[in-house]
């Protein structure tokens, strides 16, 4: 059974959903859908460099925000999900209830969450990689093993040192050469991922509590600098803007909807409880990390081990499980993001958002391998090139942006749509989508005017590629909602 199934593609080029996946996943399976790609390298690195550079032992409350804001706009994408069973997630959702302008906006968008993610992760993982590698007596040089350029925060990248990112990059390579033959992760595959990182996170937690000095989390809030977003209550919403990374994810348990049993009961529960579960263990990790070293120690691309190594001696083969567990989880994180952009970009092509040939699929693997293909060469090239902090941070502004829009929708549609069967209801609306679009909302603004810049630049390019070319060719997909 696939665990993040593409439609299949039929000789008509039209997209059905896999039959045999219907109302297959009960609650089990839909919160171990959402841990496979929610626990990856937000945890793994950015509660690190988080914790060092903006929020302190305090990050662990960024991580309550965040989590708080996801919880209720996963609220809306249940109801949505299960309203508009198709492939293609909140693009989909849009472009069937609110037209296709906006569509293309979430559409824009979803590329930061899934392709520049996929890279960010990608960058991550290759931090744990090295460490895995060094574990083996093999010496990766950093010089190609890190990226060309250091994020300083403002719209200056600052030269490192280093030529390239080459793991990050062969990864994303060697993932899109899976995609493309067709190979996706089974079930099986990703339950022992699952177990595998949900492993580590307990044992750094179980062995790390007792190590922790109250010394190390004093103060818990350190003060500001002078600065916004350096530290203080402004640190700890900036902060949340970014640790929202690591929550990403939770919306393909919504992409589950339509092969979930009892949508109306399960899709709460494993939206829910896999935020729930992750939050928890996200909190515990934030106390650890910062309580078993001072947070300026955090700054590095392997910050579990970091704090692993600093519980004293004798666990040295919690480091290398350590190493083992986030290369093995985040690599199939990566897998699933990039799966979920071609996905997206085979939808919006089918209804001609994008020219066709996004959606041309391998007479052979039957996989939308052209996208996949682009995906993967622009995915490894930022991977390269770029370091993790700034594209984890546009990922994230992208995202909360789509997550606002898809919170809006809900509120709309219950307006306009009274009558459309929802197997699932958001609860308490319009209160749970306001909450959800004020708290997503607050965390884009607490990320800096660099990245909104750029955020703004990248809206503005998918402005024009819409009115070139997408406004003219866009065809209203079969199971939108007649417009009121
Ligand atoms: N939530 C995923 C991660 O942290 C994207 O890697």
């Amino acid at each position: 059974m696939a665990v993040y199934d593409e439609p299949s593609v039929t000789e008509e080029n039209t997209v059905e959903a896999p039959p045999e996946l219907r109302r297959a996943l009960g609650p089990f399976q839909l919160i171990g859908i959402g841990i496979g790609i929610i626990i990856g390298a937000g945890i793994f690195v950015s509660t690190g460099t988080t914790a060092a550079n903006f929020a302190g032992p305090s990050v662990m409350i960024s991580y309550l925000i965040a989590g708080f804001g996801c919880a209720l706009a996963g609220l809306c994408y249940a109801e949505f999900a299960a309203m508009i069973p198709v492939a293609g997630s909140a693009y989909s959702y849009t472009f069937a209830t609110l037209g296709q302008f906006l569509a293309w906006v979430i559409g824009w968008d979803l590329i930061l969450e899934y392709l520049a993610a996929a890279s960010a992760v990608a960058v991550g993982w290759a931090g744990y990689f090295n460490g895995l590698m060094a574990d083996l007596g093999i010496i990766i040089p950093e010089k190609f093993s890190s990226a060309p350029f250091i994020w300083k925060g403002g719209i200056d990248l600052v030269a490192s040192g280093a030529v390239v990112n080459i793991p990050s990059a062969v990864l994303i390579g060697l993932l899109t050469v899976l995609l493309v033959i067709g190979i996706r992760a089974s079930a099986t595959f990703n339950g022992i991922m699952v177990l595998l990182k949900l492993t580590v996170v307990f044992l750094v937690i179980g062995f790390g509590l007792s190590h922790v000095q109250a010394a190390n989390l004093t103060p818990f809030i350190p003060p500001n600098t002078g600065t916004w977003g350096a530290y203080g209550w402004s640190g700890i919403i900036r902060a949340s803007g970014v640790v929202f990374f690591a929550y990403i994810g939770f919306d393909c348990v919504s992409a589950a909807a339509q092969e979930s049993k009892n949508p109306q009961r399960n899709m709460p529960i494993g939206i829910l409880g896999s935020l729930a579960l992750c939050t928890v263990l996200y909190v515990l990790m934030c106390i650890v990390m910062t309580g078993v070293t001072k947070y300026t120690n955090l700054a590095v691309a392997q910050p579990v081990s970091v704090a692993v190594m600093a519980m004293g001696p004798g666990l040295d083969w919690l480091v290398k499980l350590t190493h083992l567990g986030a290369t093995l989880g985040l690599g199939t994180v990566v897998l699933g993001l990039l799966l979920g952009q071609s996905r997206i970009f085979y939808a919006m092509s089918r209804d001609g958002m994008l020219p066709e040939v996004f959606g041309t699929v391998h007479p052979k693997f039957r996989t939308p391998y052209i996208s996949t293909i682009g995906i993967g060469v622009v995915a490894a090239a930022l991977s390269a090139f770029l370091p993790e902090d700034l594209l984890i941070e546009m990922v994230a502004i992208g995202t909360l942006a789509a997550f606002v829009l898809v919170c809006l929708s809900v509120i709309i549609l219950r307006k306009t749509h009274p009558e459309v069967p929802r197997a699932f209801r958001t609860p308490l609306v319009p209160w749970v989508p306001i909450g959800g679009m004020l708290v997503c909302f607050g965390m884009m603004a607490g990320l800096p005017g660099a990245t909104w810049i750029r955020f703004i630049l990248w809206g503005a390019i998918g402005l024009v590629v819409y009115f070139l070319y997408a406004r003219h060719h866009a065809r209203t997909p079969s199971y939108a909602l007649p417009r009121k």
